[in-house]
Parts: C-alpha cells; structure tokens; sequence
C-alpha cells in the first residue's frame, strides 16, 4: 500500500472556517489524505481564508508568497486556495500568484476530491459556485472523524442584512438553514465520537428557521431537541444579530440547563447616527433593552460582543457613545476592530476616519475591554463552575478546560481525563486564565 498523501490545512478568520476546514480534511481522507501539521512534508497546501477585512485578506497573499520555496523543491505539491477571499477574488487569485493550482468556494468544498484529482492531471482548478447540491449532504456520507469533546456544527449560513461595512453577504451569499434533522443526526453521530459539548455556528445563527417536522423551527426549539441527546452535556451558538435575538431562545437561556451562560451578541457601536449609517436596524437603546431582557432570564449571563471604530463619519462624540454603551453593558469578553474598507460594500464610498484617530481610538476602546474583561474575570474568583477538559496543562499533572462561562481553568487532579465534565471551585485568576480546584 502507498504511503498516505498530507494535507496540510491553515484556517484564517472565524469559527464557521474551522468548521469547513475539518469537513474538507474529511472530504479529503477519502482520497489517501491525512492531516499534516507542517507544510513542508505536504502533497497539498489549503488555506482556508477570511475576507472580512483587508488584513485578513493580504495575509493570503503573503502566506502563499513563502510556499514558493517548497513548490520549485517538490512539483508535485498542490496547492488551493479556499473560503471567502476564494469566493470574493475567484481567478484573480491564480492570476496575482501562478502556484495556486485550485480556488474553491465556501459552498463548494464538498468538490473538492474532484478538484484535486483535476490539478493531478496538471490542469488549474476553480469553483466558486453557488451549486443547488447540498454540500453537506454530500459530504454526509463520510462520518466526521474521531475527535476531542468540543465540536463546532455548522446550522446556517450566509447573511440578508447588509450591514454597511460587510462583505459576508457576498461572499457567504443569501440566509440558509440547514434542516433540523440533519443537524440532529451529524450532532448524534459527534457525540458517539466522544464530543460532549456543541457550538452551533450561523453568520447569522439566530435567524435560524430549518425544516423540522412541523414546519420551519426557530434556533430555540433546535436547541431543545439537541437537549434531548444524551451525552450532549453544553450547548453554545455564535453569532447572533440583536434583531433576532427572539423570545423563546431568550426564555431558554433561563430554562434550558445545557444552554450554557454565554452568548456574543455583537452592537459594533454605540452612536445611533453610526448604527444607522451601518445599517444595523437597532439603535443602542434597544439593544441596552435587550440585554436587560437576556440578563433577567440568566443574570449571570457572560456577554461578548464585536465593535468597530473609525466607521466612516465616526466622530469623537460618535466614539465616547460606543465608550458609554460599553461601561453599562459590561462584556467579559470582545473583538474590537478599526474599520476595514471593503470593496463593494456601500461604506467603502465614504468619507473615512484618519487612520491616526482611528488608531488611536481602537486603543483607548481596546483599554476598557481589556479593563471589563480583567473586572469579570476577577470575579470568578470564589465561584463554583463547570469545567469540561480539553487537554493536559503545561505543569504535570494538570488538565485545563473551559468553564460555562468560556474561561480557561486550569486544575491540578488525579485522574482527570479529557472529556471530563467536572464541578470546580475557581481559586485564583491569571493572566489569561483561571486556577480552580475539583469539587467532587
Ligand atoms: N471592518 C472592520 N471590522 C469588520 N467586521 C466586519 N466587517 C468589517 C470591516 N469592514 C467585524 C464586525 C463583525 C466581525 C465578524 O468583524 O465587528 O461582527
Ligand atoms: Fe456582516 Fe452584518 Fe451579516 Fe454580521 S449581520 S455577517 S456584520 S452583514
């Protein structure tokens, strides 16, 4: 028997990437390929890229740059290109830099055996389809490898909302759900794998509405009836909009003991000038109202939550608001960023922030985050959590795992495995993480 071919796979961006590169690694172990954690012994090169700002987006080039080396030493290397700079740059990406071989498209990686058999016969090949096909029905036939007891599960995809500033609804395309008993049985089938806690992943996870038995059901009666599995201990969802932050999954924050205490519901600013310029249909008002709401249902809720400074017209007084908004609401952990001019998107067309001030502003925003996130973290000390483990710590005899809430915790035990789900008294807080002891 030959020996089995690499596969090296480098994900960018979000989480919904981390989920397809596992599902392309899948798609691939069907053609000879096993994961490599270096690209230097790799048959095939994929990096799966994020588009959301223009960062993230020059990172591939660059990456792709440094694989010149390793291409003239063995031809034979593949090398693809996938995801939603993929998507949003198609050909143009061969054209800039001649060794990419294949350009596959968040929606069409469940082609991509097909594809690579392609660029063995030595031809370039691209797809960046919207195809009627399912890829996860496609990919359905071939169970998700065996696995550590977190999982990421992919319910929706793609977004309606245009925000001003985002190109998700280009790249990802149009709102769908995946039905609910699909996301049942690929929810089954993970946690016969070991997997005892589920993040159910959606550019927009909250608009859910897949087929179930009785019409169309909302991410909340999803969630119940991923409740009903045993052996699923957690259950998580990211992202979520505010505007479809709907009664009953409010309600099941409070009531559905799996749910865990966490929820990311990104505001991006707290200026209602800004949020309308963004196009973000809520004002800072009503998004305060609501998380009162969510806290009243779980008060010891951790949020977190996405902000971009340096909008275009963004001015100091539009600024002190996201300030303002942040010191009442409180997040115990957030994703700031300066505002990225996206080609194509409506706010590319207007008048932009210095680059100066907006540093400069990131900054002092990123200042308080750091400030709220240290208060909350702080405060654990004393508690009694939940700590699923992950993998062993750095000192022997330690596991690390996350709590309800997402921290890190590290616990010295005896016999701790990982997998274990286990009640830990919070003793001491650290730089990124906490230092807990076993309660039972
Ligand atoms: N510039 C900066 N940040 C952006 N985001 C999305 N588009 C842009 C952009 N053009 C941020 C938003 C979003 C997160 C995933 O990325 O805060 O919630
Ligand atoms: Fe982008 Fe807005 Fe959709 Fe989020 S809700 S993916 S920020 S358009």
């Amino acid at each position: 028997m030959s020996a089995p071919k690499k596969l090296y796979i480098k994900t960018y961006g979000c989480q919904m990437n981390v989920y397809d590169s596992e599902r392309m690694a899948e798609a691939m172990g069907g053609q000879g390929y096993v994961e490599t954690k270096s690209p230097d012994d790799a048959d095939m090169i994929l990096l799966n890229t994020c588009h959301i700002r223009e960062k993230a987006a020059e990172k591939v080039y660059s990456e792709l740059g440094r694989f010149k080396g390793l291409k003239a030493d063995k031809p034979d290397l593949k090398i693809g290109v996938a995801g939603c700079v993929a998507q949003a740059e198609g050909e143009e990406i061969m054209r800039r830099q001649p060794l990419v071989d294949l350009v596959v498209g968040p929606q069409s990686y469940h082609r991509l055996p097909e594809m690579e058999q392609k660029t063995r016969q030595g031809e370039k090949a691209l797809d960046t389809d919207f195809p009627e096909e399912d890829k996860f029905e496609t990919l359905k036939q071939r169970p998700r490898a065996s696995r550590g007891p977190t999982a990421f599960l992919t319910v929706q995809e793609g977004c309606d909302k245009f925000c001003a500033f985002c190109v998700v609804p280009y790249t990802r395309g149009a709102e769908v759900s995946r039905p609910a008993d699909r996301i049942l049985t690929e929810a089954r089938d993970l946690v016969e794998r070991g997997v005892r806690e589920i993040t159910l992943l959606g550019q927009n996870v909250n608009a859910y509405h897949g087929a179930g038995p009785n019409g169309d059901m909302t991410l909340a009666q999803l969630i119940w009836q991923l409740d009903k599995i045993d052996g699923l201990e957690r259950i998580r969802f990211t992202t979520s909009h505010p505007n479809d932050m709907q009664d009953d999954l409010i309600e099941a924050h409070g009531t559905c003991a799996k749910l865990m205490p966490y929820l990311h519901l990104p505001v991006q600013a707290g200026s209602d000038k800004i949020l309308k310029r963004m196009n973000r249909s809520h004002t800072a008002e009503s998004y305060i109202r609501l998380i009162e709401r969510i806290r009243a249902a779980r008060p010891d809720l951790l949020l977190s939550g996405d902000f971009i400074v340096g909008f275009p017209e963004e001015t100091e007084e539009d600024f002190q608001a996201t300030l303002d908004l942040i010191e009442e609401v409180k997040y115990g952990t957030a994703y700031s960023f300066k505002y990225s001019t996206r080609p194509g998107t409506p706010a590319a067309e207007r008048a932009q922030v210095d680059p100066a001030e907006a540093d400069d502003r990131l900054q002092r925003l990123q200042a308080l985050l750091t400030r709220q996130q240290r208060e909350i973290q702080d405060s654990m000390v004393g508690r009694e959590v939940g700590v699923l483990f992950e993998k062993p710590g750095r000192q022997d005899g330690q596991m690390v795992g996350k709590s309800d809430y997402l921290h890190a915790v590290h616990v010295r035990g005896e016999g701790i495995q990982v997998g274990d789900l286990k009640r830990v008294r919070i003793v001491s807080s650290g730089a990124n993480s906490l230092a807990g002891e076993l309660l039972d």
